[in-house]
C-alpha cells in the first residue's frame, strides 16, 4: 500500500512535511495549493510553498514532494503546471476540493465538482501541456451540495487522462463532519480504471483497514490524523505502537528548533498551538499542557514548557 500526506495549507508546510516524512511510512506528499489565476506565477511562488524544489522535489528523507494547483482556467493552470514540472516538480495535483468561497472572481476548489465539463477542460489542458511521463493527479470531495455528480466527475476526470484521483470521501456542504462516506469510493471505483487513493476521517490503523475494505483501495492518504499521532502512517503500514507523549514531546522540541530559526520563525507559537489542537485528539496530556501554552507568546517560554 501506499501513503500520502494531505496537502494542508497553513498546517503542512514544507517543515511538517520534513518532519512527519522522517518519522516516516509516507510515499508521497502534496503541497499547499498554489493558487493560479491570470499569470504564468514566477518561480518564487513555487520555491515559497515548496522549498524541496530545490532540493529535487524531495524532503530531506528522500519522500517526493507533488506541486498542487488550485484554479479555474484550463490554460493558466497547464501554463503553470509545466513550470511547476519544469522546476522539479514530480507530476503536478489539481486541487477540486478547497471549500474556500472564490477569491480575486477566481473560482477553484470544490465549487468546480458543480462543473464536470470545467473538470474535464482543466485536467485535459493540464496533461495535453505535461510530459507524458509526469503524473497528473485530482483530488475531489464526493460533490459540492450533494453526491449527485459524484459519478459523472469521476468519469469526466477519467477520461480526461487524469493518472491518479484522490478522492476525500465527503461533499463541501459536509465540511469536515463525520463520517466520510467510503463505500462511495468503492462505487466511484468500479466505474473508472485509474488508481484511486482513498481520504478522509483516517485516525487509527483500524480506521484505514476500514477504509480499505469499504473504499475498495489500497492506498490512502492522511491529513489530520497524521498530526494527531505522528507517526499514524507507521502503525498502518508496520503495525507499530503509537508514538507515547514522551516521544511526540521530544519530537515538538525538534519541530521547535527548525520552526524558530526559519524564515517562519513569527509563526511559530501559531503553528505550535494549531498542531496542539490535532494532538489534543490523541494524548489527554496535550490538552492539560494546552492550558499553560495558550496564552504563552514567546518561543523561548514554548520551548520550555515542552521540554518540561
Ligand atoms: C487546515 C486544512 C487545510 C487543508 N488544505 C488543503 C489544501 O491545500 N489542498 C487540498 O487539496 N486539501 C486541503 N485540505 C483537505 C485535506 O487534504 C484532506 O482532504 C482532509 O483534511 C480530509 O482528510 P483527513 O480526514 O485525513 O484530515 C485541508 C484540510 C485542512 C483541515
Amino acid at each position: 500500500m501506499k501513503i500520502v500526506l494531505a496537502p494542508m495549507e497553513g498546517v503542512v508546510d514544507h517543515l511538517m512535511r520534513d518532519m512527519l516524512t522522517k518519522v516516516g511510512g509516507f510515499d508521497l506528499c502534496i503541497t499547499e495549493f498554489v493558487r493560479v489565476v491570470e499569470q504564468l506565477l514566477p518561480p518564487r511562488t513555487f520555491h515559497r510553498l515548496c522549498p524541496e524544489l530545490h532540493h529535487g522535489a524531495k524532503t530531506p528523507s528522500g519522500v517526493p514532494v507533488r506541486v498542487q494547483l488550485l484554479g479555474q482556467h484550463p490554460q493558466w493552470l497547464a501554463e503553470n503546471a509545466v513550470r511547476a514540472v519544469e522546476l522539479g516538480s514530480p507530476g503536478i495535483d489539481l486541487n477540486f476540493g478547497c471549500p474556500a468561497k472564490t477569491v480575486n472572481k477566481s473560482k477553484g476548489g470544490a465549487v468546480l465538482l458543480k462543473e464536470p465539463e470545467t473538470l474535464y477542460q482543466i485536467i485535459k489542458a493540464v496533461r495535453d501541456a505535461v510530459p507524458a511521463e509526469q503524473a497528473v493527479s485530482a483530488k475531489i470531495r464526493l460533490g459540492f451540495d450533494d453526491k449527485s455528480l459524484a459519478l459523472e466527475n469521476a468519469d469526466a476526470i477519467t477520461q480526461a487522462g487524469a493518472s491518479l484521483l484522490t478522492i476525500h470521501a465527503r461533499t463541501k456542504v459536509d465540511g469536515y463532519k463525520p463520517p466520510a462516506y467510503w463505500p462511495w469510493i468503492k462505487k466511484i471505483k468500479q466505474t473508472t480504471d485509474i488508481p484511486i487513493i482513498a481520504n478522509g476521517e483516517i485516525w487509527s490503523a483500524q480506521d484505514a483497514a476500514l477504509c480499505q475494505e469499504q473504499s475498495g483501495c489500497d492506498d490512502i492518504m492522511l491529513g489530520r490524523g497524521a498530526l494527531a499521532l505522528p507517526n499514524l502512517a507507521n502503525t498502518i503500514k508496520h503495525g507499530h505502537q503509537g508514538m507515547t507523549w514522551e516521544e511526540v514531546k521530544a519530537l515538538l522540541v525538534s519541530y521547535s528548533g527548525y520552526e524558530i530559526y526559519s524564515d517562519k520563525g513569527r509563526y511559530y507559537p501559531n503553528r505550535i498551538k494549531q498542531w496542539f489542537n490535532y494532538l489534543k485528539r490523541q494524548y489527554p496530556e496535550a490538552e492539560e499542557m494546552f492550558i499553560s501554552l495558550r496564552t504563552l507568546k514567546d518561543p523561548q517560554a514554548i520551548v520550555e514548557l515542552l521540554s518540561s
